[in-house]
């Protein structure tokens, strides 16, 4: 089990390096990574909540909270326009700046909010609900 375990760490590290890949532009690989721990952190809780890994109400938490501190970077880490062949953000990112900061200002206020509410594994699915629209809400307009 432990070694199943490590080899699946291992293909999400793996495809985390490829996604990252080629990326030159050191602003648009800044954002990359921010997105990618609030990424990790959503993997964390979700593994939780399909029982694939024990849980832990603080170790839950603890991915909220960091999730709403990464949201919290969006804005910034967006304000320039950075561009790179490797990069999925898409133009309107700067052409609706407005949208996409509320955007980013309501995954971050979701996961602040969800930050600390959870305390038995039944209440990870709607966190991760609540959480994933906000995800989602900017990924379909912002995100190629
Ligand atoms: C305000 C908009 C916005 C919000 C909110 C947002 N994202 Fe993103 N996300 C983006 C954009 C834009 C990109 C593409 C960045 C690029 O390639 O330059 C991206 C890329 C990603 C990536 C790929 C990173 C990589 O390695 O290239 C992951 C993973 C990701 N987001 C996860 C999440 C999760 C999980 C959430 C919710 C908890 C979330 N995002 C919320 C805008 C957002």
């Amino acid at each position: 089990m432990k070694k199943a375990k490590l080899a699946i760490a291992m293909i999400a590290l793996g495809t985390a390096a490829l996604a990252h890949g080629g990326v030159e532009n050191k602003d648009v690989m800044a954002r990359m990574m921010v997105m990618e721990t609030i990424g990790d952190q959503m993997k964390l809780v979700g593994a939780m909540a399909k029982g694939q890994m024990a849980f832990d109400a603080n170790a839950a938490n603890s991915a909220l909270n960091e999730i709403a501190a990464q949201s919290a970077q969006i804005v910034s880490m967006f304000e320039v326009r950075a561009e790179d062949p490797k990069s999925e953000a898409l133009p309107v990112i700067w052409e609706d700046w407005e949208t996409f900061s509320s955007r980013a200002t309501d995954a971050e206020h979701a996961a602040e909010k969800l930050a600390g509410t959870i305390q038995s594994e039944a209440d990870l699915g709607a966190a991760l609900g609540q959480l994933g629209e906000t995800c989602k809400a900017c990924h379909s307009q912002f995100r190629k």
